[in-house]
């Protein structure tokens, strides 16, 4: 007899995601946002210097964590390609989709490697929670290129994420359909 589950199965099907590509995607997803508020906090925030400096530790050595994870999370999505859409929907939607997911797949390494490049070429060291990254000799044209690219992929990203997000949300309040319900944590 086949044992009952509310939960999905391990590796994807054709036509859903299962139980890795789930964890994988919400680790991720609140991690980023996680970057994303920290790093806008930083940046336009109305803290003291002091303060600032201490949300940027944190925001270094969690971000190298993220590319870590990162790798195996985006590694396991290229190898297991994407299901299928949940829904018919008209093309241009369904390529939009797809664009955002591929855009937003790649701000998964980039913006923590942007950000580490940008550091250690400032001359600056990364301390990951007692892991040093040791800081380099400075080369200025490759920090400041890694620092506009973090800054406007930064950018990128939050304009993607704000699709992505409505997305979901027209899909699941307006057409009713199972593109948020396969990617949760429990069931279907
Ligand atoms: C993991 C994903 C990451 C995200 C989503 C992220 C996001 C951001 C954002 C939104 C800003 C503010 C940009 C602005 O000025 O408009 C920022 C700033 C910054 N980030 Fe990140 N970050 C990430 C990872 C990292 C990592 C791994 C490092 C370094 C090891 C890093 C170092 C910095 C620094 C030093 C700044 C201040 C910018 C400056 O001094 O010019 N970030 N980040
Ligand atoms: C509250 C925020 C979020 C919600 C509600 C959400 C929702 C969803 C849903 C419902 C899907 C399934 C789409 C389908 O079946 O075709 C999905 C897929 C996806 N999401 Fe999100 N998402 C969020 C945040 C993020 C973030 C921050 C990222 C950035 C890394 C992200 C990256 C992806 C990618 C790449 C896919 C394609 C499948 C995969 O590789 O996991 N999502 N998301």
């Amino acid at each position: 007899m086949q044992r009952q589950t509310d939960t999905a199965p391990r590796n994807d099907s054709s036509s859903s995601y299962g139980l890795v590509s789930r964890l994988n995607h919400w680790i991720v997803a609140a991690a980023m946002i996680g970057m994303l508020v920290s790093g806008l906090v930083m940046a336009y925030g109305p803290f003291e210097r002091e303060t600032v400096l201490a949300i940027m530790g944190w925001h270094k050595a969690i971000g190298v964590l993220v590319l870590v994870y990162g790798i195996w999370r985006v590694g396991w999505r290229v190898a297991q390609g994407f299901a299928a859409d949940a829904a018919v929907m008209p093309r241009w939607q369904a390529v939009a989709s797809r664009l955002t997911h591929w855009g937003l797949l790649a701000a998964v390494p980039v913006m923590p490697l942007s950000g580490l490049v940008m550091t250690i070429y400032r001359g600056r060291e990364v301390d990951v929670f007692g892991l040093i990254i040791p800081a380099q000799n400075k080369i200025e044209w490759l920090a400041n290129a890694a620092g506009m690219t973090h800054q406007f992929a930064a950018w990128g990203l939050l304009g993607l994420l704000v699709l992505h997000v409505v997305g979901a949300l027209k899909h699941h309040f307006i057409d009713r359909d199972m593109t948020l319900r396969r990617m949760a944590l429990r069931s279907a």
